[in-house]
């Protein structure tokens, strides 16, 4: 139970209104219970509160704890070799056909303890905790047995006990298909993706349920399949659409209601309508793009036009996106896909938090969210997306207390 002030600082509310970060100097907040009771100016401040404890955070910027709506950070193995290789011009599809790619990480995830699985997720995890992240969504999709999926996701689930951040978990079965069904997409997802989903659901380690919809992953069809599965158990979807390819992954999660379509690269700009309708996030993902060295961006004007909201995450992965700043994903998401430092911040609160189904709870400085905060060296918050690297972060305020880094 803490009652608390905290002071002397700017904030940057990202609540909707007004100046487009929410800003607010000389500001307050105070916090009871670990929700946020009121935000504003100092002088402001109720005379009911006048008596509270109260931290001075120095001149502080503090804006919402950041959120990484698309990791799949539990894994085995590195494939630092793949990237020599993809520098020397094999393609990641071309590697993915010779089997590596996600295979050769299925291989040394199995291949994992659980002690280790855990261990080097707990490293990925610190990095991202020191870019002022509090919320983290973590797939399975490098098991792809029953039982290896499930272990990725009660490892994910395991980050709680051991950091101070919150984890969504995904059940993505169908992120490849394992050596042992190659050729059999559908047998394998008959015997183990939608078995497992109902499995893992029943244990309560799922929050989404997400697919590779791809040339080299699962088939729109399949995808369908995948989705209707969630829908069964009223268990919200996502959907990694038009990575590779227009495959319209992107109108078959506006079918289902789904939370976000992520990648996006390929999509077309006749269906950001069907985004738009549906309140779809779009969930970019400029580390992969870059890690890819792909050419083709998401089709950024139209998503802007549409009123698509656009969120950024860092795709943590061992193939595609070997990155563990969301940070850096901010700066990239400017740099490549010409955001406005104020749409990738809202990137990684706001719309992070929609993404994610939790925009009652986090992404905004507001009454009755969540008081977890980022508290940083900056005097404006276009540095976040701005300064390259660095340690900005000057502490957190985590459930209403202020720890210093
Ligand atoms: O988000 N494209 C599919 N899934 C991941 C990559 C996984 C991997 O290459 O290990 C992605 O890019
Ligand atoms: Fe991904």
């Amino acid at each position: 139970m803490s009652c608390l002030v905290h002071s002397g600082c700017t904030v940057a509310t990202l609540a909707t209104g007004g100046d487009p970060y929410g800003l607010i100097d000389d500001a307050a907040i105070t916090a009871e219970n670990g929700l946020i009771t009121w935000v504003g100016e100092a002088a402001r401040l109720p005379a009911r509160y006048a008596d509270w404890p109260r931290t001075d955070l120095g001149g502080a910027l503090v804006t919402p704890a950041l959120i990484d709506c698309h990791t799949h950070l539990v894994f085995g193995g590195d494939r630092a070799r793949e990237f020599a290789m993809r520098l020397g011009g094999a393609s990641y599809e071309e590697i993915a056909r010779a089997g590596g790619g996600i295979a050769s990480t299925v291989a040394a995830t199995r291949a994992a303890s659980d002690d280790e699985l855990l261990r080097s997720a707990l490293r990925r995890v610190d990095d991202l905790i020191a870019d002022g992240v509090a919320v983290i969504e973590v797939k399975s999709g490098y098991g792809l047995t029953i039982a290896d999926e499930m272990r990725m996701l009660r490892t994910a689930r395991a980050i709680e006990a051991h950091r101070p951040v919150r984890i969504c978990t995904t059940w993505l079965a169908a992120h490849a298909l394992p050596p042992e069904y190659a050729g059999r997409a559908d047998a394998y997802l008959d015997e183990i993706a939608i078995p497992g989903l109902a499995e893992a659901q029943s244990q309560e380690l799922v929050d989404a349920v997400d697919a590779f919809c791809e040339g080299i992953g699962f088939s729109p069809a399949q995808t369908r399949r995948m989705f209707e599965a969630a829908r069964a158990f009223g268990i919200p979807v996502k959907l990694h659409a038009e990575q590779l390819s227009d495959q319209k992954g992107a109108v078959l999660a506006a079918e289902f209601d789904a939370l976000s379509a992520d990648h996006l690269e390929y999509l077309a700009e006749a269906d950001v309508p069907r985004l738009a309708e549906k309140g779809v996030v779009a969930v970019l993902l400029p580390g992969a793009f870059y890690a890819l060295r792909e050419t083709r961006l998401p089709p950024i004007e139209a998503l802007r036009a549409h009123g698509v909201a656009m969120a950024v995450a860092s795709d943590c992965n061992p193939g595609t996106s070997p990155m563990s700043s969301l940070r850096l994903a901010m700066n990239m998401a400017c740099t490549q896909f010409r955001l406005t430092p104020t749409e990738a911040l809202t990137g990684t609160t706001r719309h992070a938090a929609a993404a994610l189904g939790l925009a009652d709870e986090y992404g905004t400085v507001a009454p009755g969210k969540r008081a977890d905060l980022a508290v940083w060296n900056a005097d404006h918050p276009d540095m976040l997306s701005y300064w390259i690297g660095g340690n900005l972060l000057k502490g957190r305020i985590i459930g209403g207390l202020y720890h210093e880094r």
